[in-house]
Formats: C-alpha cells, structure tokens, sequence
C-alpha cells in the first residue's frame, strides 16, 4: 500500500487530467463511473487524513455551504471594456488609428468570438487557483471563487510548467446552448425556475449564494486575457499567451484566429456571422486585438477601454416594442402557439409584426400581457420572440393573460398532455387549422388512398370551402369539382383558351370522383388510422382493429378499456378517448359511415381479452394513486362491480384488506368530478365486452396463435422481453426451454444449447432477419 499522501496525489493528478481531456479538450479518456470511482477514493482519504486537503483538489468542486454575502475584491489590473464598432467604416477607421500611431500597415490582429456570458478574473498562485472575482465596476468586483470551483472548465491547479508565481487570468463563464436547453427542460418537467436565456442563466448561476446550486447549472469558461503577472514572464503576443493559456489546461476558443489587417478583420467577421447559429454558445460579436504586446502598450487607453483592441458587434437583434394583442394560432398539428401582435418595429433590418410567445408556460413565466413593452428578439433564421417584458413600462389596467378554453377556430377544448409544455385544439378534424392536414392524412396511401387527391386539390378544395372536415370528401361530385376549377382559374388567372372556347376537360375530375368512391371500402385497421388519432400511428391503429374488431363498439369505449390492448399505454389509451369524446369527431365519423364508407372486416373483439377483462384490471388501468397491482386484485375480489365499488363507504375498502392510505386514495379519488362517472362508464363497457368476446380458444386474431416459441440469443434490434411481448401480442405462447412441443425457436446472437436442441428436434428455427421480416408483416 503507498503512503496517503503518494495516493491523494496520483488521484488529483488523474482526476485532474480526466477533467480537463473532458470538459476543456472534449475528448474523454475514461468512463464517468470510473471518474466517480476515483473521486469518490479521494474523497476518503481526504476524509481520513484532513491534512491532505486543499482548496484546489477535484473533490471541492461540488460546492461548499452558502455564503450571506459576496466579499468585495479589488482588481489589481482594472478589468476594462470594449470600444464598439457596429460597422465596416468604424473597423477601418480602428485600424487606421492603430497604422497611423505605430506608423506600421498591414498589422496582425488576434480575431475571437465576443461571447455573451459573465467576465471574470481568476487569480492562480504558484499554480493554484485561490480567488475569482467578478469584473463588477472594473475596479473591483465580487469573490465567487467557491462558485467558480464548482465550474469544472475552470482548472483548479495549472497543467505543464512554466507558470509565474502570481497569474490572473481573464475570460468569460457562459452556459453552452445545449446546457441550457437541457436545464431549461428539466425545470420545466419539475416546475423550477426557467432561465431566460443563457447569459442571464450564467450571471444568475454565479451569483448563486448557494454554491452548491451553482454546481448544478451547465456552466463552461473560455480565456481571453490576463491580468496581473508576478515572478515569471508571458509570450510577447496576444495569440501566444492563448496558446500558452491552452497549455496551462484553459480552454480557449477554437474560432480564436491571427489575422491580417482590416480586410482580415472583416474577413473573420462575415465567416462567424455565417457560422454563429451552429456555435455551441451565443455570441453578440468579434473582438479584434492587436496582437503584439509592445505595439499595444504603445497604444494605451481612452477611458476605460483599451486603444487597441474593439469588439464589432453583430447588429442588435432586440428591439423594444408594445403587444397590442395576444392571439392563439393553431398549427397544423393543433399546437396551440400565443403569438404577441406587435406595434411593428426595425430588428435586425426586417420589420416585425408578430412574435411568438412559445407556450403558455412562456408566457406565465414572462408574464407578458396586453399593453406591455417588450424586448423582442430575432436570432438568425429563428422566428421573432418575445424574450422579455419592461415591467417598469407596464400600464396599471394590464391584465394576466390566460391561455382560452376553447380553439379560437372551432371552439373544440383546447387541452394539455401532463408534463407537456404545448397546449393543443382537440377538434381535430372538424378544426380548420387542421383540416388540410388531416384531410392529407386521410387521403394518404396508407391510409383510406384516395388516388390522385394532391396537396394542391386540397388546398384549393378547401379553400373554397368544399371541405369543412374528411367527410366532406364523400359528398364532392363531378359538378363540385369542375366549379372548383373554374374557380381556381379565375382568381390565379389561368383559365385556359379551351375552356374559354367553351371545352371543359372533364377526364381529371371523373378520375379523382373514381377514386374516392374507391376509397369507401376500406378496413377497420386503415379507417382507424386515417382519422389521424394523435399517438395511433399505422401499428396501434392494426392492434386496435385486431383487438376489438367493430368501429361502433371502439368509438364508445371508455379510454381505460384501450390499455387491453398490448403495446397500448396510459397516453395513447387518453388520447385515443379523448379524440372520440370530442362531439365534432363523432360527427365526422358519423358522416363517413352517412356518406358510404364501409369497413370491410369487421369482426368480434379476441378472445384474448377474456382474460383481462375483470373489475381488477380496470382499476389498474384508471391509474389510481396507490392502486397497486395487489390492491386492484384485492379490490377485485372484494366487490362484483363498479357500481358496488363505487357505492361502497371508505371503511369497506379496508375491509377488502387495503392498507389505510391506498383506501383513502381510491375514496379520494372517486371524489373527483368525473372519476367514479368513468369507473361505471367503464365498468358498464366491460360487461359489454365480456358477452361480446368469444369464449373458448377460437380467438379471431394472431397468426402465432397456439404456437410455443422460444427465444434464445440476443437481438441486436430489440431486447428479448421487447421480441417476447411483439410475439405473445401476435398469439405466441412464449416457453423457456425446447422440448417436442416447442413450434418455433428464434435464435438471436451467440445462442447456445437451446439451438442445439432444436436443430436435434428439427424444430423451426428462425434468425433476427427473419423475425424482424415477420413482425413487420404482422404489426
Ligand atoms: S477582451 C481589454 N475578449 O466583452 C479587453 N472580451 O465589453 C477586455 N468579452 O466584459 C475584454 N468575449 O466580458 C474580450 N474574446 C473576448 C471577449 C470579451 C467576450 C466580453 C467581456 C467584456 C466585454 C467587453
């Protein structure tokens, strides 16, 4: 065993090394387990042997107890700012000063991205970082130090050798775009605080009292200056102190470029405009200093910003405004997107008139109201927003805003998913806003294939306000169809000289009236998937048909009765019956069947459910606080209907043997309005179901039924337990072992003796190709 002191060191250096391949040059070298192995050792010998603890070991990066308040620090070099150039003549006319005072052309600049983040100074002695500071006025700042050892950008101990006694190193912590984008859901999906964008989410995180909260924000740090400098010296340019800095285990910006005079400077310029939306950061401009050391001491300083260097800013791209109103617009997939109507102002050279607001969550947070002025935001190609509101400016009768009730456009409910930021119109198809899209939908190959029926037929059909929903299909005619026409050519003034001359070509319209017709025998299985039920792609759409068998037992069953279905969720099963509780859906699919649509295979629901269908079952599907698979089968046993569940007093529940707490969940929640309606709804469609399934085994679907598979090996598409439900859904009964009775063996990667025994028994034996190629003709 080594010596403590020996250990503690070989693990900083390792633990050290690792950090800086993985947050400063992005190229790991070790798994974050064995990182958190190494640290977690260190962490116990720091623990055991106190004396061997440092401010600078990787173990004081998690961040130490809160502070009541920031010290003040003084910089010992003031930390300056930035003269601003906002145009070419403004670089040329920096650059001609510099040429006219050092009475030298053509002069070598360093060129760097200005990023949109929190200056800061970090002093390091004798290689250990032991203050940061804030730029605060310049002249002194604020002690965050313990925050910026949480940063782990940020070098603890300096890399390599060389470095003098005392070095201050400047630069700028910002949050990574992905980082904040990551963050920024996360407190979504928790209810925390939402960052408003990422500079302020870098400025607030580091003025965190809490370290221990400034450790949980994605923060990062790039180097772009000095500060002091005692015992030792630095490269006489600007480019080789970064080089240095790099080497010292700093990042530095990788888009850091020498370059030569103002065509250079403008050069560098325009490509990272071009590049600035794919950056990992934000930025709001280019600095340009003049590297040589000797040449900048010459130029000094004009108040507080240095001669020497500039920072060319991108054009400003917020602009302050009024909202006049705020509206909902509907997207074609029924997002319900708050758009601000904007007093129309200049941002970055295009005039803005709207701006969206995103979400109700936004907008909550923003708390952005009619009348406000706000600060909006155009960044590159990315629709206008509203990023913030100047509450000093808002008048007294502001109202909160409050996302409606119903769509704006058909006046169907307008709802939210849990956990979901988007709010969404439930009319679906009877929805305008959504109409062409569905009407896509519907027509498409895969679904009622509606021969013929383009995108442009659709727009114009609706348009002109053939179409109000998908039935509207099943009424045009020959006559519709050529007024539609006519229609068209009148306002794109293309009426061809045939028509003027009284021809009319009729052959496209009788085509596509064929091909609806067509379309009006169809399956269970497409209709289903044609009517566009969020969540009900091409497979779910198959197993629904399969399962059930009858559009008019599936359009009144209650949403729990679809979670029967394999592969069915809690959501898919919500949305389904929450498309089908929507009266204007209802319509439309009355409409159809009105209109001459017919499904072709309608059948009886599987015997497969007479297993499932019982009370038990379907308490377990409502998703009832503390309704455990135990509690629902007691429950189960205990009552002989909904109706007697529901009518029960609290105390029977415990009778029924459930503890206290689960008892008074299920009472609580057939409180709820609605809840204990659903349960008898429910209750009553599963009494209906289980007279209309088949008894016995003489099950109408699955091609695998009374087959006994085995699987063995692994699959490199799916896992086993995933390749067993798909099979069991499809009638499989699945067995652990061969034997004679065995029908079919998959053999995965690397099986073993159960393949063996198979070949021995001349058993069907099928490989990962061949199953995949199954399962996609049985979805
Ligand atoms: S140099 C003496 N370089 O811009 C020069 N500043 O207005 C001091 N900034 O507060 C600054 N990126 O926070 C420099 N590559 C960069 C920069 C940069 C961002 C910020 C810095 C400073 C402000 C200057």
């Amino acid at each position: 065993m080594t010596n403590p002191a020996a250990r503690a060191a070989r693990l900083r250096s390792q633990l050290e090394d690792a950090s800086h391949r993985y947050h400063v040059l992005d190229e790991p070298n070790i798994p974050d387990a064995e990182y958190d192995r190494l640290l977690r050792e260190l962490e116990e010998l720091e623990a055991a042997h106190p004396e061997l603890l440092t401010p600078d070991s990787p173990t004081q990066r998690v961040g130490n107890a809160p502070s009541a308040k920031f010290a003040e620090v003084r910089h010992a070099i003031p930390m300056l700012s930035l003269g601003n150039a906002f145009s070419e003549s403004e670089v040329r006319d920096f650059v001609r000063r510099i040429e006219e005072k050092l009475r030298r052309p053509v002069l070598e600049f360093s060129a760097e991205p200005k990023l949109d983040g929190l200056a800061i100074s970090l002093r390091y002695e004798d290689g250990s970082f032991v203050q940061g500071a804030t730029r605060g006025d310049g002249a002194s700042g604020e002690d965050v130090t313990a925050n910026l050892r949480t940063v782990k950008a940020i070098p603890l101990h300096l890399r390599g050798t060389g470095w003098p006694q005392v070095l201050e190193v400047r630069g700028e912590v910002y949050m990574p775009r992905a980082g904040f984008e990551r963050y920024n859901e996360n407190a979504r999906l928790h209810g925390g605080k939402v960052l408003a964008n990422p500079r302020n989410g870098a400025a607030g995180s580091l003025r965190q009292l809490d370290p221990r909260l400034t450790a949980q924000r994605p923060l990062a740090f790039f180097a772009y200056g000095i500060g002091l400098v005692e015992g030792g010296a630095l490269p006489d340019t600007h480019s080789a102190t970064l080089a240095r800095l790099r080497e010292w285990g700093f990042p530095v910006s990788a888009e850091s470029k020498v370059v030569q005079g103002a065509d250079g400077l403008l050069g560098y310029y325009q490509s990272i405009g071009k590049k600035r939306d794919a950056l990992a950061f934000d930025i709001d401009g280019v600095v340009y200093k003049l590297d040589d050391n000797a040449g900048q001491r010459e130029m000094g300083f004009v108040s507080r910003a240095p001669r020497w260097a500039i920072a060319h800013k991108f054009p400003a791209q917020e602009q302050a405004t009024t909202v006049e109103a705020i509206e909902i617009q509907i997207g074609r997939t029924g997002a319900a997107t708050p758009v601000a109507r904007l007093n129309p102002v200049q941002v970055a050279g295009v005039v803005v008139t709207n701006a969206t607001l995103h979400n109700a969550d936004q907008i909550a947070r923003l708390d952005v109201r009619v009348g406000d002025t706000v600060i909006v935001r155009r960044a590159g190609d990315v629709i206008p927003e509203v990023a913030g509101v100047m509450l000093e400016q808002r008048p007294k009768n502001a109202m909160p805003w409050a996302m409606p009730s119903t769509c704006p456009i058909c006046g169907s409910e307008i709802v939210r998913e849990e956990g979901e930021a988007v709010w969404r119109c439930s009319g679906e198809l009877s929805c305008p806003a959504q109409r062409k899209e569905a009407i896509r939908h519907f027509a498409s190959r895969r679904a009622m294939d509606i021969e013929g029926l383009g995108d442009r037929f659709i727009e114009d059909l609706s348009d002109f306000g053939y179409l109000q929903s998908v039935a509207d299909l099943y009424k045009l005619n020959l006559e519709d169809l050529l007024e539609m026409k006519r229609r068209v050519d009148e306002r794109d003034g293309t009426t061809p000289e045939t028509v003027k001359a009284g021809k009319v070509a009729t052959r496209w319209a009788e085509n596509l009236v064929e091909a609806i017709d067509r379309s009006r025998k169809t399956t269970l299985e497409r209709f289903l998937f044609a009517l566009g039920i969020q969540h009900v792609g091409e497979s779910t759409a198959k197993a629904l048909a399969n399962w059930f068998g009858d559009l008019e037992l599936i359009r009144h069953l209650p949403w729990p009765l679809f979670k029967h279905v394999p592969d069915v969720g809690g959501e898919v099963a919500r949305s389904i019956g929450h498309f089908l509780d929507q009266p204007g859906n209802q319509q439309v699919i009355d409409a159809l069947l009105a209109r001459g649509v017919v499904i072709s295979d309608t059948h009886l629901p599987t015997a497969k459910l007479q297993e499932s269908l019982d009370l038990a079952n379907l308490l377990l599907d409502l998703e009832i606080p503390k309704i455990t698979r135990i509690r629902a089968d007691q429950l189960g046993k205990a009552f002989d209907s909904a109706q007697a569940l529901v009518d029960a007093p609290t105390h029977h529940f415990v009778t029924a043997g459930l503890p206290a707490e689960s008892a008074e969940s299920l009472a609580a929640w057939l409180e709820k309005p609605g809840n204990a309606a659903l349960l008898l709804l429910a209750g009553a469609a599963l009494a209906t179901l289980q007279a209309m399934v088949p008894q016995g085994d003489e099950s109408t679907a699955g091609p695998l039924d009374g087959k006994t598979v085995v699987l063995t090996g692994g699959l490199a598409s799916m896992s086993r337990g995933q390749a067993g439900e798909k099979l069991e859904a499809l009638g499989a009964k699945l067995a652990g072992s061969v034997s004679k009775k065995t029908s079919l063996v998959v053999a995965g990667e690397a099986a073993g003796s159960k393949l063996a025994k198979a070949e021995e028994l001349g058993i069907e034996i099928w490989d990962e190709a061949r199953l995949l190629e199954f399962l996609e003709a049985n979805p």
